[in-house]
């Protein structure tokens, strides 16, 4: 690290007594240089997050891990830090609404029940070490030769112990709090650009919602201590608890219809969202399977060749399969296929159940004529994976099991108007 924009993240662990001294006392560093100040400003300060992420990043590659370290950030200890925080904001159900702390208990828990491999991963990766614990950006100065941070390190070694995630999210929430998510997204790239980190973003919204609880409460105490204030900020973190835990639920989405009615177009939107989830598509993994390439044809009569009952069986079963090992993992899946039997339907059922995801089951629908004349397009273009014709649309259409529990999307209109409309079904 370079001597000039020290002292960070160095205090506990390896800083000497030289860079110690050359840190001004933090009564003379000035407060309108604060991060803190800075952000709440709207003030630039993308260089300086980027250098608190490089920062962090090197310091968790150095921090202390082992199994016992690990066991921190397994199930049975997550679950037991929110059963910890749970009963700790109960003398504040009125304050910050018993709905809403029901609400983010329910959510929490869910979220890590179904995610045991997820975390089994995270300790395996060495992601769980003994970190900071309490980076905040009240503690971080820009002056003019570089930054300064104030080593505020968590002296209690359980509340530094955790995910390394842990403590991005502890920085990014206070950047959040300040009323400024994009500065916390931007972080939280950098500081998965830094670390080489590759983890679902559910597992950053899991973290970032424990850290607004966690504060939430905190306010809570503030305000039965009479300070001013304290309540709208508690009501506000648990309202941040709260939306983080709603966008990570992990949802796997069935999106069926017949040929040509924009399931593809329709998945593919889904899955590019803000948090990017799996796609995987049912001609893919029909051609995969018989070891063809994705666009390459295997175009044959309605349930004949690769489009026969026992190719589609060991397909459904491939999805879900596929999906499993996502969900597991913390990935939203959207399953891209026509999903026309019941029995098939059942299998996604069972998965989300076994999972603990939320099904979300969306039917695109399109008058015959308007998908006939899409196909006919589609194929005039050429390099779709599917293989679907006019005629096999009709085939379809006549054996279709009815689907009660899916919602119709319509697909007639622009496609962005079918995106919306799946966007706020699976919101
Ligand atoms: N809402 C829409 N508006 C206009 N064009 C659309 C819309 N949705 C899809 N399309 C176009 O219609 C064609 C068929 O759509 P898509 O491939 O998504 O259908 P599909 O249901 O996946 O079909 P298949 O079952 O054959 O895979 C594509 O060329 C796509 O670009
Ligand atoms: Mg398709």
């Amino acid at each position: 690290m370079s001597g000039q924009d020290q002292v960070l993240l160095t205090s506990a662990r390896d800083a000497t007594p030289a860079t110690a001294d050359r840190l001004p006392p933090p009564d003379r560093l000035p407060d309108e240089r604060r991060l803190s100040s800075l952000v709440a400003s709207g003030a630039r300060v993308q260089p300086q997050l980027r250098a608190i992420a490089r920062r962090l990043a090197v310091f968790h590659e150095q921090g202390e891990t082992s199994p016992e370290i690990a066991r921190a950030g397994g199930l049975a200890a997550l679950r037991a830090l929110w059963l910890e925080g749970l009963v700790g904001v109960e003398p504040f159900r009125d304050l910050l609404d018993g709905e809403v702390v029901d609400e983010i208990g329910r959510l929490a828990l869910r979220y890590l029940d179904g995610r045991a491999a997820l975390f089994t991963e995270r300790q395996r990766a060495g992601r769980i070490r003994d970190g900071h614990g309490d980076l905040l950006a009240d503690d971080v100065f820009c002056l003019d030769d570089g930054l300064r941070i104030l080593d505020g390190l968590e002296f209690d070694r359980r509340l530094r112990v955790g995910d390394v995630l842990g403590d991005v999210a502890f920085f990014a929430m206070d950047l959040e709090r300040l009323g400024q998510p994009g500065a916390a997204r931007y972080f939280l790239d950098a500081y998965r650009e830094f670390s080489g980190e590759t983890h679902p973003a559910s597992l950053e919204h899991l973290y970032l919602a424990y850290r607004a609880f966690v504060r939430a409460k905190v306010a809570g105490i503030r305000d039965h201590q009479g300070e001013p204030g304290a309540a709208d900020a508690a009501r506000e973190l648990a309202a941040l608890a709260l939306r983080h835990l709603r966008r990570g639920r992990i949802r796997l989405v069935l999106v069926g219809g017949l040929p040509g009615t924009g399931k593809s177009t329709l998945s593919q939107g889904l899955a590019d969202g803000a948090d990017g989830w799996v796609r995987i598509g049912s001609d893919a993994v029909r051609k995969g399977l018989a070891g063809l390439a994705a666009e390459q044809s295997a175009a044959d009569a309605f349930g004949a060749g690769l489009y026969g009952p026992q190719p589609t069986e060991a397909t459904y079963s491939e999805l879900v399969r596929r999906a499993r090992t996502a969900l597991e993992r913390g990935e939203s899946v959207v399953l891209d296929a026509s999903w026309t039997s019941g029995a098939h339907r059942r299998l996604a059922a069972q998965l989300a159940t076994e999972t603990d995801a939320d099904l979300v089951e969306l039917c695109c629908v399109a008058p015959p004529e308007v998908a006939a004349a899409r196909i006919a397009r589609r194929a005039a273009v050429g390099g779709d994976a599917s293989d679907a014709t006019i005629a096999v649309h009709a085939a379809m259409a006549a054996r279709n099991d009815p689907w009660p529990t899916a919602h119709e999307v319509p697909t007639t209109g622009p496609a962005g108007d079918a995106l919306r409309a799946a966007c706020a079904l699976v919101a």
